[in-house]
């Protein structure tokens, strides 16, 4: 019988299932209700740095400006400690009383600011790990990639001195060097890395001739995306790996473990018509396990990884090459 347990940030969970933030884990029922389908942990619905920046900026005002530059500096950076957004805290201690899973908080940032003292209260909130989901739309011609790696590890190394829960840092996927940053941010103290974010794309309304929201669900095929990026880096790093993006089914699941991914997020499916979709990739997987006589997680983790394929062929230029001449 196959057996789903594994460890993911150096947290036991019983399968390696874990639904991704969205509005689906904005409180402690929907996340109940989630534990209760048969998810192995939840992250949280992502609060914004400029939340937590909003919430401590009318106290910024009223400091005295004419005070001792090192005190109103050093009142200024404790802030975000002493009032930070009390609803989020608030929603990670009942989430966390009301489930037995492991509960990851998240927060959507970008700059190594003053609100990273923030995170020390997520920490003491309950959280048994927090998400940093790097969220960055570079717009400017004159910030470098280089400047923007070195802000997001900057971002990466504020936090890590601010918490001793573990950490995962949530990528996009449009770094130049996948592997050259997964291999930097793995030199900071962190626990994971998760693969891919799903960025948010606007649309635009031909006839209002404006920009509309849209709905941004991903598809099965979507997963082939991080299916290689996790093949390529997971081998590299010492951290775990995370796959997010396109895991809609059981078959997704198996190939994000195959590649190298300790655990795996999903979101969409749970926004389709799909019926029970936690409960079917589940019982998906372990039908899987059993027809290949694989007893544990662990047995057939990375098999298909770079490394473990030990030939370029696998998710580099030559299966290109193949597909056309
Ligand atoms: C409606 C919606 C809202 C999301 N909100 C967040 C969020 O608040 N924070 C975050 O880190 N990711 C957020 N995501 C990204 C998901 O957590 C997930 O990483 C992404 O959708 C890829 O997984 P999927 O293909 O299973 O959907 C959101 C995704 C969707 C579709």
């Amino acid at each position: 019988m196959a057996d789903l347990k594994t460890t993911y940030m150096g947290l036991s969970l019983k399968n390696p299932l874990i639904v991704g933030s969205s509005p689906l884990t904005a409180t402690a029922d929907q996340c109940k209700k989630l534990e209760d389908d048969g998810a192995g942990a939840v992250v949280l619905k992502s609060i914004f740095e400029e939340q937590i920046r909003t919430e401590v900026s009318s106290t910024y005002d009223t400091l005295d400006g004419n005070m001792h530059p090192e005190a109103y500096e050093y009142l200024q950076a404790d802030m975000p400690m002493r009032i930070g957004p009390a609803s989020y805290l608030d929603k990670i201690t009942e989430t966390k009383n009301a489930l037995s899973i492991p509960v990851i908080a998240s927060i959507n940032c970008t700059t190594p600011d003053k609100w990273v003292n923030f995170a020390d209260k997520i920490a003491a909130a309950g959280a048994d790990a927090i998400e940093l989901n790097v969220y960055d739309i570079p717009s400017s011609p004159d910030v470098s990639g280089t400047i923007i790696e070195e802000r997001h590890l900057d971002l990466v190394r504020a936090v890590s001195a601010t918490v001793t829960i573990p950490i995962s840092v949530k990528l996009g996927s449009f770094y130049s060097s996948i592997p050259a940053f997964t291999k930097a941010l793995d030199q900071e103290d962190i626990q994971a890395i998760v693969m891919f974010n799903r960025f948010f794309q606007p649309d635009i309304d031909i006839e209002d001739i404006s920009i509309s929201p849209s709905t941004n669900l991903s598809r099965p095929e979507d997963l082939r995306t991080p299916l290689r990026w996790v093949a390529i880096t997971s081998d590299e790093v010492e951290c775990d790996v995370c796959l997010t993006g396109g895991v809609h089914d059981a078959e997704g699941a198996i190939k994000s473990i195959l590649a190298g991914a300790n655990a795996f997020q999903i979101c969409s499916v749970l926004y389709s018509q799909e019926q029970d979709p936690i409960s079917k990739i589940l019982t998906g997987m372990s039908d899987w396990m059993d027809n290949h006589n694989y007893e544990t997680i662990q047995d057939f983790h990375a098999l298909l990884s770079n490394k473990h394929l030990n030939t370029k062929d696998g998710f580099e230029r030559a299966q290109y090459m193949k597909a056309l001449i």
